[in-house]
């Protein structure tokens, strides 16, 4: 067959290729409504098609984790497939969706909970799983009531439980409410959380596919991730992979908050170009295109971009990591030339040393130590070999830590260093001409 012509056009998603129904307005989350939007059809001859079948849809979608990370979700889940040793194994939905500018799970969760728990089964057959757990930031206390009610119905309607739809397959979904921390949402402190300790991330290896929740195998995976199973499994892995690139495929939410006309959580194709999105879905930047900063494509975790590199970029992971920056969550945080871009930085810093759990030294100490100077730079009082200095100590904090918070907090230091640091330079100049000129240095506003 002759090769297909590489793909060079993206989006606009049609309405019929949404996976999820939230920019339709208002509409009834409960059974009734998300059956009558498909929901819930035909799940028996799905989860009869056996796990093997579940996992060749997946693998051939493409679909990569979107808690993140993006690690391949067929290869992930089929590495439950091993022989079982008599232990259990489990699902475990991440929902505890902390990461700032991100709020794409939660969406699902408020308007489409049916759709993530018929995820939850499909996902659970394709890797034998007996349970699932589905752990919820405590935050999201509305979100966490409509999938309790989301649940229950699903029990009452027989499509969980025992005989879960009829299929033979004995299947059970909790609800579990975290209490606030944001490193919860590491997978290993997560599970360490739902097992009642202190959430702190343990050590991988071994990974939570081999000792996970109470010891079992366990997959962790985000809520985007499997609430796309159900759709990938009724339209084909093809179809799913039909989006995006190679490598980049599917359908994908984005969140795009900050200096924009029109705030918005909107489901796009992958490798949608960065300014594309924004004009299509945001209503622009505040003050037009030309009065953009600089941008964070992925939640707080990832390096921000100059406007140079927002004008071309495509949004997927391997676009992202080209210009070194990443898809993270898919959280567009734009800023634009009305803000100080040393102070949004310095108060993400102060986000990452609050979150900490402290059990390494490079992230306990340093995000402390990054924080500090992140507030100096802000008033101008600093040294300008001190820039090289942060630098070397954000460098001394990625890779050396039990998770990964250490290398979230490094890498806004090093987005910040490497596109702005005449900024930052101009910053430490104006603060030493008035402090030599004998006139008291500015005040600093320091976030609360
Ligand atoms: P990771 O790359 O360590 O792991 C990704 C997944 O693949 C994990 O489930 C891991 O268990 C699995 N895995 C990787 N290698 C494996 C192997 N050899 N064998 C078995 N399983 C394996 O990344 P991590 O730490 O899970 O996630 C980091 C990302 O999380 C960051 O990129 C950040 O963007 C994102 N994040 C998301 C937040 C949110 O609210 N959604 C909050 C904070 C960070
Ligand atoms: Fe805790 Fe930070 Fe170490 Fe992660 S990197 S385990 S949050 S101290």
């Amino acid at each position: 067959a002759p090769a297909k012509p590489k793909k060079t056009k993206f989006g606009p998603l049609k309405d019929e290729d949404r996976i999820f129904t939230n920019l339709y307005g208002r509409h009834d989350w409960k059974l009734k409504g998300a059956m009558a939007r498909g929901d819930w059809y035909k799940t028996k001859e799905i989860l009869l098609k056996g796990h093997e079948w579940i996992l060749n849809e997946v693998k051939k979608s493409g679909l990569r984790g979107r808690g993140g990370a993006g690690f391949p979700s067929g290869m992930k889940w089929s590495f439950m497939n091993k022989p079982s040793d008599g232990r259990p194994k489990y699902l475990v939905v991440n929902a505890d969706e902390g990461e700032p500018g991100t709020c794409k799970d939660r969406e699902i969760m408020r308007h489409d909970p049916h759709k993530l728990l018929e995820g939850c089964l499909i996902a659970g057959k394709a890797m034998h799983a007996r349970a699932c757990y589905i752990y919820i930031r405590g935050e999201f206390y509305n979100e966490a009531s409509n999938l309790q009610v989301a649940v229950k119905e699903a029990y009452d309607a027989g499509l969980i439980g025992k005989n879960a739809c009829g299929s033979g397959y004995d299947y059970d979904i909790f609800v579990f409410r975290g209490a606030g921390a944001y490193i919860c949402g590491e997978e290993t402190a997560l599970i360490e959380s739902l097992e009642g300790k202190q959430g702190k991330p343990r050590l991988k290896p071994p990974f939570p596919a081999d000792i996970g929740l109470f010891g079992c195998p366990t997959t962790v995976a985000n809520v985007e991730t499997v609430a796309v199973a159900p759709a990938i499994c009724r339209r084909s892995g093809e179809w799913f992979a039909s989006f995006g690139r190679e490598r980049n495929s599917g359908t994908k939410l984005f969140c795009i908050s900050g200096h924009v006309n029109t705030p918005v959580t909107v489901e796009e194709e992958m490798s949608i170009p960065l300014k594309e999105l924004i004009e299509r879905h945001a209503g622009g930047v505040t003050g037009g295109w030309d009065n953009l900063l600089g941008i964070i494509p992925g939640g707080s975790s990832v390096p921000l971009l100059p406007k140079s590199t927002c004008e071309t970029v495509l949004m997927d992971f391997d676009a992202l990591s080209a210009v070194q920056s990443g898809l993270g969550t898919a959280a567009v945080i734009v800023i634009n030339k009305q803000a100080d871009i040393i102070k949004c930085i310095a108060r993400l810093l102060e986000f990452y040393q609050h979150e900490s759990c402290g059990q390494c030294t490079p992230c306990r100490e340093g995000t402390g130590w990054l924080n500090k100077i992140m507030w100096r730079f802000v008033e101008g009082n600093a040294k300008p070999e001190e820039i090289d200095m942060i630098w070397e100590l954000s460098k001394q904090i990625e890779g050396h830590t039990i998770c990964a918070l250490g290398d979230a907090a490094a890498w806004p230091v090093q987005g910040l260093v490497r596109h702005y640091r005449p900024a930052i330079e101009e910053r430490i100049r104006e603060f030493q001409e008035k402090t030599s000129a004998g006139n008291s240095p500015p005040q600093l506003k320091r976030a609360a």
